[in-house]
């Protein structure tokens, strides 16, 4: 028998706001198309949250739903993991606004930061603690208000982002079960290629920085989308060694939602047929660290996932950073 315990997903659950934008609203604020956005991107639509709704609430509202569904109640969460680049403030961590807001009384709360790879780096991370036994269940949350951080003026970046969390219940599974193998990377020097400049440390904020739009997204899109399509498919490969499995045995595939181009040139570099792989941005656009887990989420309410699959997650994003999870379903 492994010395580690198994760890795999007991609950998933998912929530995006009410509000849709489409393209063809988004065609009357700046220089785009619907022809465009879907034929370069895949994306229909995105949801986008009111003013007064922050990270926070739309995590709280995925975590409730991911404890319900994994049969547990808030007291039994031993530790919060919030993986997002748009939490409520700087501190206190969005993950101690859950934890607060659900009555998670015992857990340890922080947020992690790994842009869309941040929920696969979440789960990593939290594996850890659960498979030496350190503690029992972790709620692991991806949310993010993107639209909060986007410049509405600038085509090349606002059509393609939407806001959502989702979030995972992570605690020990059955002997052979759960979470197989993870890689993560990053590669801190091509950090360039995707930013939101000012507001931390190197440029705090100032009028300034507002007026020269640099609390917004900055995205030099060609070479993050030539990055994706290399590292997708290395990470998901490298993973699916590393559980000694092969791409053959890949019953589903959860990727990053960022682009459909990118989606299909990675399945097709790994030689997985589409029907296996979910894709959801058609409906919500690219929501960063919340795109894997809503679409997990989905999938495995769609009857998609069941029991004794095999399920590989993958995703890339600002850093640069990648992870991949090979999961055998255990619910
Ligand atoms: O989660 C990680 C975050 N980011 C990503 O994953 C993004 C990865 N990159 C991409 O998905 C793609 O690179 C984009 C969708 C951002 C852009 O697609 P592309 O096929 O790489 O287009 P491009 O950047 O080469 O631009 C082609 C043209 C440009 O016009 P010119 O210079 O050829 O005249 C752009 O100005 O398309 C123009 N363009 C647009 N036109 C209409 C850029 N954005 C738009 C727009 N509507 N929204």
């Amino acid at each position: 028998m492994n010395k580690f315990l198994p760890v795999g997903i007991i609950g998933t659950g998912s929530y995006v706001p009410e509000k849709e934008l489409t393209n063809l609203e988004l065609e009357k604020m700046v220089d785009t198309t619907d022809e465009w956005i879907k034929t370069r991107t895949g994306i229909s639509k995105r949801r986008i949250a009111d003013a007064e709704t922050a990270t926070s609430d739309l995590a709280t509202k995925a975590a409730q739903i991911a404890i319900k569904d994994a049969g547990l109640l808030p007291e039994d969460i031993d530790l919060i993991i919030v993986a997002t680049v748009t939490p409520d403030m700087s501190f206190p961590s969005t993950a101690c606004i859950v934890q607060k807001n659900i009555g998670a009384k015992k857990a340890a709360a922080f947020d992690l930061e790994a842009a869309c790879s941040g929920f696969i780096y979440g789960i990593t991370v939290g594996e850890q603690f659960i498979k030496s036994g350190i503690y029992k269940n972790i709620l692991v949350i991806g949310a993010e208000t993107l639209s909060k951080i986007l410049n509405w003026k600038d085509r090349n970046t606002c059509v393609l982002f939407g806001d959502g969390a989702g979030a995972a219940v992570l605690s020990q599974v059955d002997e052979g079960y759960g979470m197989l193998a993870s890689t993560l990377g990053a590669d801190g020097a091509s950090g360039d290629y995707l930013t939101q400049p000012a507001g931390g440390s190197r440029i705090p904020a100032s009028l300034e920085t507002v007026e020269n739009n640099l609390h917004y997204v900055q995205m030099d899109g060609s070479e993050v989308f030539k990055f994706a399509v290399r590292i997708m498919a290395k990470s998901a490969l490298q993973a699916t060694e590393n559980s000694g499995l092969k791409i053959e045995d890949i019953d589903y595939m959860i990727p990053h939602q960022a682009n459909i181009r990118i989606i299909e040139s990675a399945a097709k570099r790994l030689n997985i047929s589409m029907d296996k792989v979910y894709v959801n941005l058609n409906n919500y656009g690219n929501m960063s660290a919340a795109s894997v887990p809503v679409a997990l989420d989905e999938a495995v309410r769609n009857g998609k996932i069941k029991r004794d699959d095999i399920v590989s997650l993958v995703a890339f994003g600002g850093g640069l950073t990648w992870g991949s999870s090979i999961i055998k379903w255990a619910k």
